[in-house]
């Protein structure tokens, strides 16, 4: 199972109308996904040529000069805890009522994928995973991650326990995530995603 099985999930399930990605690299993920409306952004793109509505900007830029709603976000950026944390927020913002957010590379296995900024590795998560517990303590929000493709996390508008992080999140030591990983992101397996 890969990041576009679970948004073209929520998409089906929910008749969803327009997508937004934000980081499509070379549309791998985009050219997986079916929606009516799909539009995408990234700044340093590796290809030129988009069969949907493209912009070369970053996702603040973006979200700064557009004001277009979206039933479902992906978020695929730059994988910064600060900025993940505002591209979620903005996503928030821009979100369709009963829409969902997606958020790729949520659960990092080892503390070098998480090094920022990237240096050549095979596999890099950067720190996404401290953003998405800050909106863990978020009582009005409903978040899991599924247990697939570096972890992919949701986020809808409901209800959740909050957990209590207790320091800024932008410190949280790996060690300490590692500790209480299944239960501060809430992760699912993927056979779950059904109730969702
Ligand atoms: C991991 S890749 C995206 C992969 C793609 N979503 C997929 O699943 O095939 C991350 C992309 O985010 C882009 N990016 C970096 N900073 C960004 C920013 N501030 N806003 C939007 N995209 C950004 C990079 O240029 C890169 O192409």
């Amino acid at each position: 199972m890969q990041r576009y099985d679970i948004i073209n999930h929520f998409i089906q399930k929910y008749r969803y109308q327009s997508y937004l990605e934000i980081g499509t690299q070379g549309d791998l993920c985009m050219n997986q996904v079916i929606c009516p409306i799909k539009v995408g952004i990234d700044p340093e793109p590796v290809i030129e040529k988009h069969n949907y509505e493209f912009h070369k900007m970053t996702s603040d830029e973006y979200f700064k000069k557009k004001k277009m709603f979206f039933d479902i976000i992906f978020i695929d950026g730059l994988h910064h805890a600060d900025q993940v944390f505002k591209d979620i927020w903005n996503s928030l913002i821009n979100l369709n009522k009963g829409g969902t957010i997606v958020v790729h590379d949520c659960n990092p296995l080892t503390d070098a994928a998480t090094v920022v900024p990237y240096q050549f590795m095979m596999t890099w998560n950067g720190d996404v995973y401290r953003a998405w517990l800050e909106f863990r303590t978020h009582p009005d929000l409903k978040m899991a991650v599924f247990d697939i493709d570096e972890g992919c996390g949701v986020i809808q508008r409901g209800h959740q326990k909050p957990i209590n992080l207790k320091m800024n999140f932008l410190k949280i030591p790996y060690e300490f995530f590692d500790k209480n990983r299944v239960k501060w992101l809430n992760v699912l397996p993927y056979e779950k995603i059904s109730e969702w």
